[in-house]
């Protein structure tokens, strides 16, 4: 009979779980699920090595094992700290951690444009909610924030390097998913950037994952970009037989247009496996097959992430009663008054206009009423 595996007993925040040994806090966190879990930046399960930059993921170790119960006497990356028989680690139960994550994301935004309205990333961003989980309302940094100039980086990817946060998992990326790499990280310290030699193009088959694994707005879809605010669209699950990658994808939908495809993510913002294999998408699907027809639709996506692309439109969704009709004895509400019946200023029904309304609507309108 084969030997059964002992398992490592670890509290997190109270709850315990049996996880196996070498499991790091993170992945036993994310066994757990929901607030226990720590944010993560830089660490993405299915991208080798990466992990250990951003900080964010810092937990406190309040016992580091039965065998030895001392506490750790610093907080410690949750993504890069292996689980130990009896360890107790606290996440949103430490005081010190909330408060050390406040200093991480006042670091990571010390450069950052918080470009927020206009940026393409707004409402997916893992470094928007960790602003609005910790962030200051104001900045103590007194220096002239690093600004860049955008770049493009192949046909379809540009950077803004002014909201990058170094998270190293596009480099990772290129490494492991395309033949060579032609980015990574330049410089040290106060001086690094993303860049590639000589702005040299990436031009890559699956060179388009980086987006998706871009936690921030700095790596951009160019035929996505200001096309739409992703709250306004529609994800849906959708497929297509392709000889090059595993063919399953989100479409980002507006009508019947297709503005975006993306690899679907799952609850951490991460690509979902199929058949135990990451569900990277190539650029062919991703930026090539752009049509409806193109694609078997599944069905509505269900984004797992608590964010604003979560809302409104999902099934399953409960939306308020309507008691107009009860109260009114079976009539539904009606318009009562036609605003332009009273008011000169508002003579003009604009959505009835053929185009945009300009001043010279206005002066004809109002001269007709007053000669
Ligand atoms: S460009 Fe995006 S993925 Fe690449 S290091 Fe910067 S934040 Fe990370
Ligand atoms: S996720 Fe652990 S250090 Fe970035």
């Amino acid at each position: 009979m084969a030997e059964e595996k002992k398992l490592f007993k670890v509290t997190i925040d109270n709850i315990t779980i049996e996880v196996e040994p070498g499991t790091m806090v993170l992945n036993a966190a994310r066994q757990i699920g929901g607030d226990v879990t720590p944010p993560a930046m830089c660490y993405y399960s299915k991208l080798q090595g990466s992990g250990g930059k951003c900080r964010t993921c810092l937990v406190e170790v309040a016992a580091g094992s039965t065998a030895d119960p001392r506490p750790m006497p610093k907080l410690v990356a949750s993504c890069r700290t292996a689980v130990m028989d009896g360890m107790v680690v606290k996440n949103i139960t430490s005081e010190k951690v909330a408060d050390a994550r406040a200093g991480v994301v006042e670091f990571l935004l010390i450069n950052h444009p918080l470009d927020c309205p206009i940026c393409d990333q707004a409402g997916e961003c893992h470094l928007q909610d960790l602003g609005y989980d910790h962030g200051k309302e104001g900045t103590r940094y007194e220096f002239k924030r690093r600004t860049f100039e955008k770049e493009d980086i192949g046909p379809y990817i540009q950077l803004h390097m002014t909201r990058c946060i170094l998270c190293y998992r596009c480099t990772y990326v290129a490494d492991q998913l395309t033949d060579k790499r032609v980015h990574g990280i330049l410089d040290r310290g106060d001086h690094s950037e993303i860049s590639t030699y000589i702005s040299k193009a990436i031009d890559n088959d699956f060179s388009g994952n980086m987006i998706d694994v871009c936690p921030v707005g700095a790596l951009t879809d160019k035929t996505f970009r200001f096309k739409n605010r992703v709250w306004f669209t529609k994800p849906v699950d959708a497929h297509r037989d392709c000889d090059k990658c595993c063919g399953k994808v989100t479409l980002w939908q507006r009508g019947e247009e297709v503005l975006r495809v993306t690899a679907r993510k799952d609850e951490w913002g991460e690509v979902q496996s199929f058949d135990g294999k990451p569900g990277w998408i190539c650029n062919t699907c991703r930026f090539d097959k752009k049509k409806t027809n193109d694609w078997v639709i599944e069905g509505l996506t269900n984004v797992n992430r608590h964010s604003v692309i979560a809302q409104n439109k999902y099934p399953g969704l409960i939306t308020p009663k309507e008691t107009i009709a009860d109260v009114m004895g079976g009539r539904a509400p009606k318009l009562l008054m036609d605003i332009h019946d009273i008011s000169d200023v508002n003579s003009v029904d604009i959505s009835a206009l053929p185009g945009p309304a300009t001043s010279k609507t206005f002066t004809t309108v109002l001269k007709g009423k007053v000669s």
